[in-house]
């Protein structure tokens, strides 16, 4: 048995378990505080199982103690970025809605592991941490591998060959000084570095740092959820299967690349237990500094939310 909650049933939300509902997953459960808005979805999903071929029960809710026992919980509840916002600006409002979900985890579903997608993940991850008082690798952040899948597509579009033959690695904070590694990126098992020149390179490690962005620019009312979605998905099978995927994700360190105390993405296995593993790689200095950099941001934000928040 398999059970899965994700909480917020908004748009990232409810695409999270569009594509989780496709993974074998015994059951998932909505929870939203709109009265209605989780019911709903849930009951459109389920008409379509036939169709997609799922066979999941599917629970849309308004109370959090349905989310009992679940395997994983994944948390996209909050608002969204709107055009000129930084992720950063979401962090007062997106905290309070993230202790009330991390407060009814630690009492509902305290075994789970936690996928925090809201914003900004890497400092929401601490708050869900704090207030759940949970094992440091059960809680992890969802951004790696979102911001991996958009270096991997654009790179597979300028160099026309199979999106998912290209593999990436994307570390630091979910924002604007988040690190795409190019010499830790291949195709079909060659190195990215032999196959573009630096310089178009570059202009892609650029976009992929504005992807997010880029989005919110045409969609004026909120952010992106299909990419999102789809990665919060890929997690959650990692998780529920063990699969000791290695990915990019947004882990609590302890001295781990120099950083400690703080959420920050860097290369982790992914099984049962959340973060089964933290991988250490030889940074060059320039990409040392430039996850230096990062964390200083993600600080930055830590430092913020403590300004007006403590635990409890
Ligand atoms: C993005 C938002 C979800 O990167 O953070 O699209």
């Amino acid at each position: 048995m398999s059970k899965v909650s994700v909480i917020g049933a908004g748009n990232v939300g409810a695409t999270a378990v569009y594509y989780i509902a496709e993974k074998n997953i015994d059951e998932i459960v909505m929870v939203d505080v709109v009265e209605g808005l989780p019911q709903s979805k849930a009951i459109d999903f389920l008409h379509a199982a036939p169709l997609r071929r799922y066979n999941a029960t599917i629970i849309g809710t308004n109370d959090y103690a349905d989310i009992a026992d679940s395997d994983v919980v994944v948390l996209t509840a909050g608002i969204p970025r709107k055009p000129g916002m930084d992720r950063m600006d979401l962090l007062k409002t997106n905290v309070g809605i993230a202790k009330t979900a991390a407060q009814a985890i630690a009492r509902y579903a305290p075994n789970a592991v936690t996928v925090v997608v809201s914003n900004p993940l890497d400092v929401i991850s601490m708050v869900v941490l704090r207030e759940g008082g949970f094992a440091l690798k059960r809680v992890v952040g969802m951004a790696g591998i979102l911001d991996a899948t958009r270096f991997r597509y654009f790179i597979a579009s300028k160099l026309n060959v199979l999106p998912s033959d290209v593999m990436a690695m994307v570390l630091g904070g979910h924002g604007d000084t988040m690190v795409p590694l190019p010499r830790y990126t291949s195709v079909g098992g060659f190195p990215l570095t032999e196959l573009m020149p630096a310089a178009e390179i570059e202009q892609l490690v650029q976009r992929t740092r504005s992807g997010g962005a880029e989005i919110v620019n045409y969609l004026k009312k909120g952010s992106a959820y299909y990419a999102p979605g789809a990665s919060a998905a890929k997690m959650v099978e990692a998780i529920v299967n063990d699969e000791k995927r290695l990915c990019a994700a947004s882990a609590y360190l302890r001295g781990e690349y120099g950083h400690s105390d703080i959420f920050l993405g860097v290369p982790v296995l992914l099984g049962r237990n959340g973060v089964e593993k933290i991988v250490e790689l030889d940074l060059l200095p320039n990409e040392q500094r430039e996850l230096d950099q990062s964390a200083a941001a993600v600080r930055e934000g830590v430092v913020t939310l403590e300004s007006f928040y403590s635990p409890g």
